[in-house]
């Protein structure tokens, strides 16, 4: 039997080390970088009490915050990027099922039959897919009326008359995205929405935003994030799988349907899949989670002053976390959680740039702390490390004396762990300790480079000159490391 330190799920310590992947409403929209709930559950139980503030200051998807408040902490979450606050506010103003299964409802009455029409072929039936060889239409695809194997049809010229009348289509519900020129993510500063989309796509995509947009705001976020998370797969970047496997010997002539991945590769022999099922695809995924939680709704303030008043709720906030922390009194947190872009690995704010430009969000590149290739930005690591440095000399004053700060990193150079140079140099903090956390991607968008890492580390520190009873229990995670892991790389 293993020894069981924190109760839900019946979690043992094991867990920390190697956390499951998502589940429900934490799988039903991709965030790059998203971490898995063990670890940060059992910190906010063992380690802070009923109204403690807790804050993630690089917030991501914000799960965490949904956890602090089911447990009556209170939180602080910041993050530069308003995809991640939306979906951070989405989970904690979660809609009733029986509510968004109406406003589902709602949008298919005045939307579907139009969409569909757009995705007509000659006999009255409606194409599924489109199968595309760069700008040449090669198959027309049909989900059959009774059975599993789709129909396959010859391109008519139906068919390309109806492309036609969207050709000077101007898109009219989504702002003009800002693309830099970064070969890996396969952007580049020319790219516009026409690259990534067929204009028929993005007239139903504005079609779906019409209604969307008339919702009340927890639902029409819903809504929205829906359709950012399903967007992907509305896009021209969806691949065609061809070859794959074998049947009877012979290699399979057959294509399959793949999906969009990382970042804005754009492949040659690609599909162009009927908005309106991708929509109600995500719709429904997402209603079978909302059916499956409870309902309860979270107390948000726009401003941490008023949280700060309060015993419980929460504080959700879109900017720089640099310029936020400086207004967070000193002493007032009990636990600093966060997960910081690590280094080069995953540039946010342009991977995100699809879904914040169909939020109409509008997006402040220049504060981010990332190191990118993007040309353009000029974000490299002397700027990346001196910000890591300020948020760490941030968190040392505004965490309390019997506070815990946890860092969860990795980076494939030496270089990029300098920032923690600060702790030894200002005396402020306390090292520790460290423990990996290893997990599968499933709904999570890793680094999929050459020694791209899988792997990630969880840092302890502590206000230096205080006592905290941790280090005992803490041991007890498999692969506890009393050094800092950035040791055990060659510079
Ligand atoms: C590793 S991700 C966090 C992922 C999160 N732990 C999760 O599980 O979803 C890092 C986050 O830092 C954010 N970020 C980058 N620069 C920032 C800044 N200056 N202020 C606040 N957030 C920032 C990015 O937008 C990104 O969401």
């Amino acid at each position: 039997m293993q020894l069981t330190l924190f109760d839900l799920d019946r979690k043992t310590i094991e867990d920390i080390s190697h956390p499951s992947t998502y589940k429900g409403i934490y799988s039903f929209h991709k965030y790059w970088g998203k971490k898995p709930t063990e670890s940060i559950i059992y910190f906010i139980q063992k380690y802070t009490s009923e109204s403690d503030i807790v804050l993630d200051p690089f917030l991501g998807s914000g799960f965490i915050g949904r956890e602090c408040l089911s447990r009556n902490r209170r939180f602080i979450g910041i993050d530069l990027n308003p995809l991640a606050i939306e979906h951070s506010n989405f989970l904690l103003t979660l809609p009733k099922a029986s509510i968004f299964k109406a406003a589902l409802k709602q949008i298919e009455q005045k939307v579907k039959r139009k969409i569909n029409e757009s995705y007509l072929v000659g006999n009255s039936k409606i194409a599924s897919h489109y199968l595309w060889q760069g700008d040449n239409l090669l198959k027309v695809w049909l989900k059959p009326e009774i059975g599993r194997n789709r129909i396959e049809l010859e391109p008519t010229s139906f068919d390309l008359e109806k492309i036609k009348q969207f050709s000077s289509y101007l898109v009219r519900n989504i702002r003009k995205p800002t693309f830099f020129t970064n070969s890996r993510i396969n952007s580049n500063n020319q790219m516009s929405l026409y690259d990534l989309f067929t204009p028929r796509a993005l007239s139903n995509i504005d079609l779906l935003l019409d209604e969307i947009n008339l919702f009340p705001e927890n639902i029409q976020r819903a809504l929205l994030l829906t359709l950012t998370s399903a967007s992907g797969q509305m896009s021209s970047m969806v691949f065609a799988i061809t070859n794959r496997g074998k049947t009877k010997n012979q290699i399979s002539n057959k294509v399959e349907v793949g999906s969009w991945v990382i970042g804005y590769w754009r492949p040659e022999l690609h599909f162009e899949i009927n908005v309106w099922n991708c929509f109600e695809s995500r719709a429904k995924k997402l209603y079978k989670s909302l059916f499956e939680l409870d309902e309860r709704e979270y107390q948000k303030y726009d401003s941490i002053d008023i949280l700060l008043g309060k015993k419980n709720g929460s504080s959700i906030i879109n900017g720089d976390c640099l310029d936020v922390m400086t207004k967070i009194p000193d002493k007032s947190i009990k636990l600093i959680c966060t997960d910081p872009p690590h280094s080069d690995r995953i540039p946010y704010l342009e991977l995100s740039e699809m879904w914040n430009s169909i939020l109409n969000k509008s997006v402040i590149f220049e504060k981010e702390v990332i190191v990118s290739n993007a040309k353009e930005r000029n974000k490299k690591i002397h700027e990346y490390i001196e910000k890591m440095k300020s948020f760490i000399n941030e968190s040392s004053r505004i965490i309390a004396d019997d506070g815990i700060l946890l860092i969860y990193f990795n980076a494939r150079n030496k270089q990029s762990w300098k920032f923690l140079e600060i702790v030894k140099i200002s005396n402020k903090l306390q090292f520790i300790g460290a423990f990996p956390m290893e997990y599968s991607a499933n709904s999570v968008v890793q680094d999929n480079r050459k020694n791209g890492m899988k792997t990630d580390y969880v840092l302890v520190l502590k206000k230096a000159g205080y006592i905290i009873n941790v280090k005992h229990e803490l041991e007890q995670i498999p692969g506890w490391l009393v050094s800092i892991p950035e040791m055990a790389l060659v510079s």
